[in-house]
């Protein structure tokens, strides 16, 4: 199975994904925070509750040493853009901060810390000031609540003036469509961009950050429809500052502007786990045996979205379908619409990439674009808003149904592979070897030949390049391999008005187009010439097409798992 692409990381430090608290006999005088926490009726939980439990998990100097020494490790040996994020030269509009990642994390080895959760969030913070979509840290106790305010916003353009809105409000929608003048006392729209910028990673453009932190929709293949997600200035994992946001509204045909308190509804994100102290807390939460029952190894699953869950606050809150367009087809990543006032224009929804059996879902798209042309559709819309990516054969097979005829190396993106000790350890035996993606050999291309390679000797003979002034090993530049669609799908294909006819092909991004999609909308618009317009971010100013092409997610787990198995690592 293939992987998103050369390179990786997505770390999972932590726990498993747990929580809730259940009720113990009451007797809270002589209860600790989490006891507090655990005893309290869930419909009326705190900020304050949780983050009063999170700070009472004591810090343990050993553990935390070796939680240091493993992402300290693992960005230090296998994190591809560690050089990268010291000396930033991504063109505008992407922007960093030269972040350098080892030093910081040996910084915070030399802290002196009491609370755990501290050292966590310090940790997070440095993951985050990478702004890269790949890289994030979780510790997974202190994710046991989610946090989702009453408001939810979003920046839309009226009568030509760029505004922070109320885009939903859980009590009746009392506010919605409410100018946001003031969030906790400061004007609105430098506070939140000051917030997206700052506070979010994700993506090195701040406008998409931007568009990760407000109102948006998503799809929701569990429903098989769009629905709501209120974005990450609503919706948090990490306790927020205060128990509320302190929102100053100006709606219409009111006088004078009203003052919101958007109170946080603290929620569990699971139902299963038992604490009723600090200590249970620490022993049931926090050092949970890891669920990896599922044994299928390095799965690629792109950037969570955590969407409230069904029973939440607003279950399907405006939800709708689009009124001006029909639903033709879809598939479990692709939905294709006919437009009935201009029925020259058929869009194409490309809402993930992270379906497998990638042929299957190549298939759907096959008949989609089959379906189109039967209506006499001429005009391809291709819309890539919310897809943070999947498979790599998936985006390549989509780039071939739409121009086809080219040879397959057009749709490989190149890249070297940095070559450290344990990898070449562990490629000895990863070849064709089950789980092993990255170390693989038969799963790249030998630019040589156009076929992939006969043995895992890539890792065996590296070359020694300098890059942002560390010197390290690398493969010599390869590329996964892809499938070419066949024959009798190119000659369909090839007769209908879009392919190869960058004219009648637009695509529609967000700007946090990952991964697989940002591949996609590469070949696309720079081999293909097909224009791009992104949506969001802040009028006026440019926006990237996509976030984060050429990496993949991978839990720290599933790495060490890899090594393990490969006898590289014990
Ligand atoms: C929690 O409070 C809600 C709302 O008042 C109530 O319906 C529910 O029965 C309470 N649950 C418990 C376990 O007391
Ligand atoms: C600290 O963590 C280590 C390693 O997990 C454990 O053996 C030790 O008991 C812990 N110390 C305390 C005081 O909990
Ligand atoms: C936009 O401007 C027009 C003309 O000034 C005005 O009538 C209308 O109410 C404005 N719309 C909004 C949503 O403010
Ligand atoms: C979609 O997913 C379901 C459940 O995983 C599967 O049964 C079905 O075959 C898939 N459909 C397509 C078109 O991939
Ligand atoms: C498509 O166009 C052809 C040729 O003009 C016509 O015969 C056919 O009825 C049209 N099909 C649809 C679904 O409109
Ligand atoms: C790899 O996995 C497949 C499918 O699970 C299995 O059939 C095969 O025997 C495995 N190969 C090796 C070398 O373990």
């Amino acid at each position: 199975m293939l992987l998103l692409s050369l390179q990786q990381t997505l770390l999972l430090v932590g726990t498993l994904l747990s929580t809730s608290a259940l009720a113990a006999p009451s007797t809270p005088s002589h209860l600790d925070a989490c006891g507090l926490l655990a005893n309290k009726n869930v419909s009326f939980l705190s900020v304050t509750d949780v983050a009063n439990c999170y700070q009472a998990v004591p810090f343990n100097s050993t553990r935390a040493k070796t939680t240091l020494e493993t992402v300290h490790t693992l960005f230090k040996d296998y994190y591809v853009f560690t050089d990268a994020a010291l000396n930033p030269r991504a063109p505008k509009p992407f922007k960093n901060e030269p972040i350098d990642v080892l030093k910081r994390l040996e910084m915070i080895g030399r802290t002196k810390y009491t609370s755990d959760f501290q050292f966590h969030m310090d940790i997070r913070a440095t993951i985050e000031a990478l702004k890269d979509g790949h890289a994030s840290y979780d510790v997974l106790c202190y994710g046991a609540y989610a946090f989702v305010n009453r408001l939810a916003l979003h920046a839309p353009v009226v009568n030509g003036t760029q505004q922070l809105r109320v885009f939903s409000d859980t009590q009746d929608n009392e506010y919605k469509g409410c100018i946001v003048e003031k969030i906790n006392g400061r004007p609105a729209w430098p506070y939140m961009k000051n917030w997206a910028t700052n506070v979010l990673g994700y993506s090195h453009d701040p406008n998409a950050r931007l568009n990760i932190a407000l109102a948006t929709q998503v799809y929701r293949r569990d429903l098989g429809r769009f629905d709501t997600f209120d974005g990450f200035f609503a919706t948090r994992t990490v306790p927020p500052e205060s128990d509320a946001i302190e929102y100053q509204l100006r709606c219409e045909g009111a006088s004078k502007p009203v003052k919101v308190f958007g109170e946080w509804i603290v929620q569990p994100t699971k139902e299963d786990i038992k604490f009723d102290s600090v200590e249970s807390f620490v022993k049931n939460v926090c050092l949970a045996p890891e669920d990896d029952g599922s044994g299928h190894g390095p799965t690629p699953t792109p950037v969570l979205i955590p969407t409230p869950s069904p029973d939440g606050p607003h279950p399907g809150l405006d939800v709708q379908e689009f009124p001006g367009a029909e639903k033709i087809l879809e598939g479990n990543g692709t939905v294709f619409y006919h437009l009935k006032e201009q029925p020259h224009i058929g869009v194409m929804v490309i809402h993930s990439f992270d379906i497998a059996p990638t042929e299957v879902e190549g298939k759907v798209v096959f008949e989609g674009l089959k379906a189109l042309n039967s209506r006499n559709v001429t005009n391809l819309v291709i819309d890539f808003q919310a897809n943070v990516g999947g498979y790599v054969e998936l985006s390549a097979i989509v780039v071939q149904l739409l121009f086809p005829n080219k040879s397959p190396l057009d749709v490989l993106l190149e890249a070297d592979q940095r070559v450290t000790k344990p990898l070449q350890q562990a490629a000895l035996h990863g070849y064709k070897a089950n789980n092993t993606e990255y170390m693989d050999a038969s799963l790249l291309v030998d630019l040589k030949t156009g076929l992939p390679y006969k043995d895992n000797s890539i890792f065996s003979r590296p070359v020694t390049l300098t890059r942002n002034g560390r010197k390290n090993l690398y493969t010599e530049r390869t590329a996964l391999f892809v499938p070419t669609i066949p024959q009798s799908q190119v000659d369909v294909v090839k007769t209908f008005p879009w392919t190869n006819n960058a004219n009648n092909i637009r695509v529609i991004t967000d700007g946090r187009s990952g991964s697989a999609t940002g591949m996609t909308t590469y070949f696309l618009t720079s081999e293909h010439n097909v224009e791009a317009f992104v949506v969001g971010g802040t009028a006026g100013e440019d926006m990237s097409m996509f976030s984060f092409a050429g990496a993949s997610v991978l839990a720290l787990s599933d790495i060490q798992q890899t090594y393990k198995g490969l006898g590289a690592i014990t």
